[in-house]
């Protein structure tokens, strides 16, 4: 099982910036954190940051076709990252959207978030945990996601056929 742990503008200064707001570990203990606990389970974490939107739309489109779910925290591209959604959108994998912060306790502007309807969820306000528990929740449903699929291609195929028939009858 592949994720893809994305980071995007500002959070490579996690540890020094606002601590109070967004914590003390740095980007790199949290991803180690994580990983940690992806490894344990048998998942490849692919871990990224950027603070262009560019790159992260660069990385998405490289490494996003064969992922099985996406947890990003796109950093104030949360509010306004058109371009950003649309290539998360373009993948077949869940996004979970993760925010350190509980955004909505804070100003207006950070109440929207144009990723949140392509997300399949949203986990704000938990701290580095939130990852954690993004990870764990792809882990879980997984299994089901991949038997909704295989459902659904197999119910595709069944429709295929009852058609092929029909047109053979006529
Ligand atoms: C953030 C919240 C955003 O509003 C902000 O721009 C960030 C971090 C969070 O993790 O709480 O950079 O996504």
């Amino acid at each position: 099982m592949k994720v893809l742990f994305i980071n995007g503008p500002n959070l490579n200064a996690l540890g020094k910036r606002q601590p109070e707001i967004y914590g003390t570990l740095t980007l790199s203990q949290i991803e180690q954190l994580v990983d940690f606990y992806a490894a344990q389970q048998g998942v490849n974490l692919v871990c990224f940051q950027s603070n262009q939107e560019g790159t992260l739309i660069d990385f998405i489109q490289a490494e996003g076709w064969d992922a099985d779910g996406v947890i990003i925290n796109p950093g104030a591209l949360t509010h306004y990252g058109l371009a950003l959604r649309d290539a998360l959108a373009s993948l077949e994998a869940p996004i979970i959207e993760v925010h350190l912060s509980n955004v909505y306790q804070r100003e207006p502007f950070r109440h929207t978030s144009v990723i949140a309807p392509i997300a399949t969820g949203q986990i704000a306000g938990l701290g580095w945990l939130g990852y954690r528990l993004a990870l764990e929740w792809l882990i879980e449903e997984m299994p089901r996601l991949r038997f909704e699929k295989q459902s659904e291609v197999s119910d595709a195929d069944t429709d295929a056929d009852m058609d092929a028939d029909t047109d053979a009858d006529e």
